[in-house]
C-alpha cells in the first residue's frame, strides 16, 4: 500500500457510487441535517461498529467510542458529545454498549499499571480490586465475562449521575438510557440493563457494589 491510502479513497468513490444508485438524493439529505435519534456510547474495538450491528446508514446515530466504553464524568470529550446529542439533537435514547472478550476489560486483571489506559480503566480496576475475592473464585472466562457486563452496567449509572443526563429528565426531556452487550462470537447484541428513564428510577437503583455483593453472596 506504501506511503498513501489510494485502495481506501478508491473504496469511498465505489461507496458513495453505490448508494447514489440505491437512493439518488441520499447525500443532498444528508447534507441538510443529521437528526439521529440515538447517541451510542461504545468500546473503540474495531469489531464493534455502531453503525453495521444495528444496521443504521449515516445519520442515525450519533457516536461516541473510548477504550471499555468508560464513562467518566471529567471527561471533556464524552461529556461534549452527550450534551450536544441531549441539548441539540434531542436523541430518546442513549446506549451504553460493551462486548464480551473486550481488551480493556481483561486488562484490569493483569498485574501491569503503568500505561496511560491503566488510568483510564481505573474506575473499573477499582471495582475489581474492591470485589477481588469474589471474581477470583470465578473461572477465568466467566470473570471476564461477568466483569464486562458489570462495566457496562456500572458507566449506565454513571452517565445518570451527570448534570447533562439529570437536566434533561428534570425539565421532562424524553430521554432513555440503556446498557447493551454484544457478541463478537455471534454479532449478537443483549439488553442487560439498567433501562432508566427519569431521576427517580435512577434513584431507586441499588448501587453496583449491592448488586454484586448479593449476587456473589447468593452463589
Ligand atoms: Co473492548
Amino acid at each position: 500500500m506504501g506511503r498513501t491510502l489510494d485502495p481506501l479513497l478508491a473504496r469511498n468513490v465505489q461507496w458513495a457510487q453505490r448508494k447514489i444508485a440505491d437512493d439518488p438524493q441520499f447525500f443532498q439529505r444528508m447534507d441538510a441535517q443529521q437528526k439521529p435519534n440515538y447517541l451510542w456510547i461504545g468500546c473503540s474495538d474495531s469489531r464493534v461498529t455502531a453503525n453495521d450491528v444495528l444496521e443504521l446508514d449515516p445519520g442515525q446515530v450519533f457516536v461516541h467510542r473510548n477504550i471499555a466504553n468508560v464513562v467518566h464524568t471529567s471527561d471533556l470529550n464524552i461529556l461534549s458529545v452527550l450534551e450536544f446529542a441531549v441539548e441539540h439533537l434531542k436523541v430518546q435514547h442513549i446506549i451504553v454498549c460493551g462486548h464480551y472478550g473486550c481488551g480493556g476489560i481483561e486488562r484490569v486483571f493483569a498485574p501491569e499499571r503503568g500505561e496511560l489506559f491503566d488510568h483510564w480503566l481505573q474506575p473499573v480496576s477499582m471495582f475489581y480490586r474492591k470485589h477481588r475475592k469474589a471474581f477470583d473464585a470465578l473461572p477465568d472466562e466467566q470473570r471476564l465475562e461477568r466483569m464486562c457486563e458489570i462495566n457496562i452496567e456500572m458507566q449506565v449509572r454513571r452517565l445518570a449521575a451527570t448534570p447533562i443526563v439529570e437536566n434533561a429528565w428534570a425539565r421532562g426531556q424524553e430521554l432513555h438510557l440503556h446498557g447493551w452487550i454484544y457478541r463478537i462470537g455471534n454479532g449478537l447484541l443483549r439488553d442487560l440493563g439498567p433501562h432508566l428513564s427519569s431521576i427517580a428510577e435512577r434513584d431507586e437503583l441499588p448501587s453496583i457494589d449491592d448488586c454484586v455483593r448479593q449476587e456473589l453472596a447468593s452463589s
